[in-house]
This record gives C-alpha cells, structure tokens and sequence, in this order.
C-alpha cells in the first residue's frame, strides 16, 4: 500500500550553518511526537553531504533539488545522481517548476533526468501542476495529462516502485493561495486514474501523489484527509520546524 509522505523543499534557502540548526530543531520536534508518515528535507546541492551527516539516527531522509541528466562530463555548474548517491542522497525532486520555468526544463530534458535517475536507483519526486491560466481557461486537465504522459507515464510498469508523484498547480506555490481540498482530491483522483488505465489498478494504488502549494500547519489535515492526497510537498513552511512539524503530525 501507498505510504503517505511529507517532503520539504527548501529551495534556496538555508547556508550550511543554517542547514543543521533547522535539521536539528527539526530532529528536536521530531522526538515530542509520533510521525504517520515518511519525512524528507531537501537541502541546497552545497549543504546535502551536512545533511545527511546531520540526520543519521532519525527519521529524517534527505533529497536533492534537481540534478543532470549526463552521468559525468563537460557540464559546468552541475551535479550527477552518481554524486547524490556517493554522499548518501537516495532520493531527488525533478520537474519542479521554478526549475521548468526558470531554467528551461521541458518534457524531453525531464526524460532524461528521469532515465538517468532511474539508472542509478535513485527515487524520484516527479513534479508537475497547472499555471493559473490553465485553470481559468478549464485546461488544467490537459496539461496534467500531458505533463504525464510525456514523462512518467512513458515508463516500463517497474520503474514506478521509485516514482512519487507532486501535483502542484503553479498558482498555488509561494502565493499562500491554496487549492482547495476539493480541488487537489479532483485532480489526485484523476492522476490516480491515469496511471490506473496505464498500468493497472495495483500499481496506480501503490503510488503516492503529494499536493503541492501553500501548505501549512492550518490547511494540512483537511488537505491530506482526501482519498488521494498522499502528503505534500512543502517549500516556505519547511523553513521553520515547528511548523513543518505540524504538517508533518497532520497525519
Ligand atoms: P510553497 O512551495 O509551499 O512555498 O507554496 C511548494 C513547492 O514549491 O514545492
């Protein structure tokens, strides 16, 4: 069966200093209560060997932000999934959309890193979502299902033991507007469905699918109490323990 999860993007936030004081207030928090759920954080690429040293012994895992499609060679500035592996990172987001917007990341490249990270056994938080006017123009469906199927659902059945999938309607991300619990169980369902007519209904069940935008300590429960909403995916509010403990003990 599907495990719920709550994952946190730090995005780019926290120096190295900051990393471990936040990983151990978060620890701290942690210890006060019982977690129904699987919990990542992901640092920085710079702070992800600080990380993993500072989790060791607790629940916490630890996932990278993005990496290259290229196992190794001439590409400045980059880091390969054989690098996430080396320091100990088992899991890496790819398809978020500040990385799909703001450094041209589209179906084919995502692909690639997928293929890549699949090839180094590492798990993948597939992102994708909606932008606003998608929605308003009633297309959102659409791009969901071309995001999907253009990516992911291109896959042999046995990758998805290492696929998580994030809805994240792009409008919802960092707006402190969120969609509303109807609005992410329509969607998850939908998702759900797609990867149902797939594959089949054992391995659609097994996936889980974490919303993305918005979410706080106040809106988790209600969010993550719909059928399909397996968790979430987390950026301002994993900045601040106490309150990404309390998504966290929403479950
Ligand atoms: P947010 O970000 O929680 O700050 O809206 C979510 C994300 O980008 O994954």
């Amino acid at each position: 069966m599907r495990k719920n999860i709550v994952a946190g993007n730090w995005k780019m936030n926290n120096n190295t200093t900051q990393t471990k004081a936040l990983i151990n207030d978060l620890k701290g928090a942690l210890e006060k209560v019982s977690a129904n759920c699987r919990v990542l954080i992901s640092p920085t690429s710079i702070n992800l060997t600080s990380a993993v040293e500072a989790t060791k012994g607790s629940v916490i895992e630890v996932s990278a932000q993005n990496m290259h499609q290229a196992t190794s060679g001439a590409y400045t500035g980059e880091i390969s999934a054989n690098m996430l592996q080396d320091v100990g990172v088992k899991t890496v987001i790819l398809g978020h959309s500040e990385r799909r917007t703001f450094f041209g990341e589209d179906d084919t490249m995502l692909t690639e890193k997928v293929t890549t990270a699949l090839e180094n056994n590492l798990e993948i938080i597939f992102c994708f979502g909606e932008l606003l006017e998608d929605r308003k123009s009633d297309n959102h469906f659409n791009v969901v299902e071309s995001q999907l199927k253009n990516v992911v659902l291109a896959l042999n059945a046995s990758a998805w033991k290492n696929i998580v999938l994030a809805y994240e309607p792009v409008w919802a991300i960092g707006t402190g507007e969120t969609a509303s619990p109807e609005q992410a169980q329509e969607m998850h369902a939908f998702i759900r469905g797609l990867v149902e007519a797939t594959y089949g209904k054992i391995l659609a069940n097994n996936v889980s699918i974490l919303y993305g935008g918005s979410v706080k300590p106040a809106n988790a429960q209600e969010i993550f109490s719909k059928e399909d909403v397996d968790g979430g995916l987390i950026g301002g509010a994993s900045l601040n323990a106490t309150d990404f403990t309390g998504i966290i003990t929403a479950f």
